[in-house]
């Protein structure tokens, strides 16, 4: 049984991963993309992500977005779709303009509404607005280096979930970032963004209009940093009762400092790993986890923090680690 399978016997929804088009032709890898018992629930590490999808203004690609969603669909997979509204990651026509705030506004809803509307009725849920508070430090007030909160200033948020919430009625909407479980002031500016969001007034004036359903920690998480258990399960409980929403880890990694990593690091990955799972089978509202891509062989930390890595449950072989053995164990206990 695949770690799925048995996050699902656990009571929870999902045990995902992320994955890319780049990878298709990696015959081992892909096979365990495909495993339905091994991953419930796929989400496209780049593909769905506004400079993936319109390198031109005006000429939207979703060729490889869907080649993902078709998959996961044929192989019974939930899918995930992420991100919408995102400071990365966006095309040089929208960095590299100047706009006012009514253009760029005009831009992102349409954007919003393009995006959402053609993997309507596809989506589990929407990562739709990533990483809008301001990181080191970690704080709770909203970062100043977006662009949409430089040129549209905090509305974009709420916006954002409006337009979410009429393309789609039936995805759940997310609000994804990082540090939340170990950052109280952080998770306090979630906390706030849900009020914003729930307070909005739509323009035809109806309060409440947009929905927000749940949030993201993405927990790109080091070895022998991770929170103890019950400092996991407090923070999670403490902020899922503020909120009264659903949680998922959305992105989980948890890397070496330095690699490659010697066995002893290997069983302390494993209790870190071990130790999240835990955490998300003891909070009611915590639905499910998703690794951000599973095999070290592809990792995106590698790539962002050259001499760390190997931060995944398989090795560069696609062989299953200790931490592979250990989250099976936890799921198997519970
Ligand atoms: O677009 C080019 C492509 O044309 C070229 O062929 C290729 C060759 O290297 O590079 C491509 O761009 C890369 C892109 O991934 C798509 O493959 C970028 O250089 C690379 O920086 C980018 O990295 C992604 C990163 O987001 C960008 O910020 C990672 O794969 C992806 O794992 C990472 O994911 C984010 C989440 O979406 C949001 N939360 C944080 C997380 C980690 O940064």
């Amino acid at each position: 049984e695949g770690l799925h399978s048995l996050m699902v016997a656990a009571g929870k929804l999902f045990f995902g991963t992320a994955t890319d088009v780049r990878y298709l032709l990696d015959k081992a890898h892909q096979a365990i993309v495909n495993n339905p018992s091994e991953f419930g629930m796929i989400v496209p590490e780049n593909s769905q992500k506004w400079g993936e999808l319109e390198k031109e203004k005006g000429r939207v690609d979703f060729t490889n977005a869907d080649a993902i969603a078709a998959a996961a669909a044929k192989n019974g997979q939930k899918f995930r779709c992420h991100v919408l509204t995102w400071a990365a990651q966006l095309p040089s026509f929208v960095t590299s303009s100047t706009w006012t705030k009514e253009a760029l506004t005009a831009q992102l809803k349409a954007h919003i509404t393009t995006v959402v509307t053609h993997y309507r009725s596809q989506c589990y849920s929407w990562d739709v607005v990533s990483e809008a508070l301001s990181s080191s430090p970690d704080s709770n007030t909203l970062s100043n280096s977006s662009i949409f909160q430089k040129v549209i200033g905090p509305s974009y948020i709420p916006l954002s979930f409006y337009w979410a919430s009429l393309a789609d009625p039936d995805a759940k909407l997310y609000y994804n970032d990082f540090n939340l479980e170990i950052s109280p002031l952080k998770a306090q500016g979630v906390v706030d963004i849900v009020h914003l969001v729930r307070n909005f007034i739509s323009p035809t004036g109806e309060k409440g209009k947009a929905r927000i359903d749940g949030t993201g920690l993405q927990s790109h998480l080091f070895v022998g940093q991770v929170p103890s258990l019950t400092s996991l399960i407090s923070s999670l409980e403490t902020f899922t009762n503020l909120t009264s929403l659903e949680v998922s880890f959305s992105e989980l990694d948890i890397s070496h400092d330095s690699v490659p990593a010697n066995d002893t690091q290997m069983e302390q990955q494993a209790q870190d790993y071990m130790t999240v799972v835990s955490a998300c089978l003891a909070v009611e509202k915590c639905v499910g986890i998703t690794v951000w891509g599973f095999s070290d062989k592809y990792s995106w930390i590698q790539d962002a923090f050259p001499g760390k890595g190997e931060g995944c449950l398989y090795d560069e072989k696609m062989k299953k680690k200790a931490a592979w053995y250990g989250v099976r164990e936890v799921l198997k206990r519970a």
